[in-house]
């Protein structure tokens, strides 16, 4: 019956997860690998903000009716002022159809499976390299998926150049995928005149913009990292934009995540807000309630949500901190070596150059684990393990 079924090779990043759980050296080994932020004591954070929000979603208990296929009123409301702005024109005109969703793939899935159905010919192509589910999705919802050149290891930098060359031979309705802050796996992103040049080359060749932002707030700040995104509405950019609240609500496996689609009017928006629904219908029906809930109380009252916003400057904080002492102690240690891109890039990641030999002797030999394309992530490092870490990569690096 299944002789024809091929084994399933794992998830190159959750994969990691298992095998970590699994490592019996308990008192070395460190987690750099999933996009996780841990607290300087190596713990998984629970919001202050979010205690709050559940003791009040708990008191008095909630029946659990369905959501409606799109989410919470609240909850969408919440991702269009982050994305768009609080009181954003493109708001008020009623031009963005959105969706809460199950996490960032999600939205991703969701969005992805609107444009094979609607734009059968669109190709995607995503940076070279990205965060491998990228190409998974959009493989899976049936599109053709093409890297365009972005990442520049000689540089640490991005191939501009090579990148905008290559936007510019792209088909009609092609969709570029694009992170607005914070890229993953490289934490190199776009200067905000590369953003505009990147979109004036969308605008012209008719491309569809995809922002995927999984990590707003951790590059500079909530506004600053949804700058390419309010651009892209300000050059009049139908935008499709999926964003998640995993990391920065510390609400992982909640599924916490958003699609919105900005459209020319308010009546291509309903229309689209239909099919979205559509396809959330016969992909799960509707959201899971207690994520959309959480975010709902947090981002809609004042207190709260400047609280929260508080609280991921202090993740973001702590990421930079960690990033300064792993160069400070690189450097000392291997002076001829440049280590100054673990504080020029954003976010979680660091692409550290490590090849897949080098990562896989951090894990076997020091009991560190990483992504084998030598992405780090930072938020996993903390003042007990960051001397450890970068000893141990000096090490493999002689
Ligand atoms: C990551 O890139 O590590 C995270 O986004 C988690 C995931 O699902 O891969």
């Amino acid at each position: 019956m299944f002789e024809h079924v091929t084994p399933y090779a794992g998830d190159p990043i959750l994969g990691l997860m298992d095998k970590f759980a699994g490592d019996p050296r308990g008192d070395i080994k460190v987690n750099l690998g999933v996009g996780v932020y841990y607290t300087e004591d190596g713990k998984l954070p629970v919001l202050e903000c979010v205690k709050t929000a559940e003791g009040r979603i708990a008191n008095p208990p909630r029946p659990r009716g369905y959501l409606p296929m799109d989410g919470l009123a609240g909850y969408k409301k919440a991702c269009q002022e982050l994305l768009f702005g609080k009181d954003s024109q493109v708001g008020k005109d009623g031009r963005v159809a959105t969706i809460a969703t199950l996490g960032g793939s999600g939205a991703l899935k969701v969005g992805a499976d609107f444009i094979h159905e609607w734009f059968p010919n669109a190709k995607c192509y995503v940076s070279d390299p990205t965060w491998g589910n990228h190409i998974s999705i959009f493989e899976g919802a049936g599109l053709e998926v093409g890297k365009y050149p972005y990442y520049d290891g000689a540089t640490i930098g991005v191939k501009f150049d090579e990148m905008c060359a290559f936007l510019n031979t792209l088909n009609e309705n092609d969709v570029v995928l694009l992170h607005p802050c914070c890229h993953n796996p490289t934490g190199v992103d776009l200067s905000n005149e590369q953003w505009d040049s990147v979109l004036d080359i969308i605008k012209d060749k008719k491309l569809i913009p995809f922002m995927d932002i999984a990590y707003q707030g951790f590059g500079d700040d909530m506004d600053g990292d949804a700058y390419a995104i309010r651009l892209a509405v300000e050059k009049g950019l139908s935008v499709f934009v999926s964003n998640s609240f995993s990391k920065n609500l510390s609400l992982y496996g909640e599924r916490v995540g958003g699609l919105s689609v900005v459209a020319p009017t308010k009546e291509e928006a309903d229309v689209v807000l239909g099919q979205l629904k559509f396809t959330v219908r016969r992909i799960y029906s509707s959201p899971p309630s207690h994520g959309n809930a959480v975010v709902d109380t947090v981002m809609n009252d004042d207190e709260l949500f400047n609280q929260w916003v508080g609280e991921v400057y202090e993740m973001r904080d702590r990421i930079r901190q960690m990033r300064q002492k792993l160069q400070d102690v690189l450097t000392e240690k291997l002076p001829e070596r440049d280590f100054s891109y673990f504080t020029k890039q954003r976010g979680m990641f660091s692409f550290t150059g490590l090849t897949a030999p080098q990562v896989i002797r951090l894990r076997d030999e020091f009991a560190i684990y990483m992504v084998e394309n030598g992405r780090m992530c930072v938020a996993g490092l903390n003042n007990a393990n960051v001397e450890y870490v970068a000893n141990s990569m000096a090490e493999v690096l002689k």
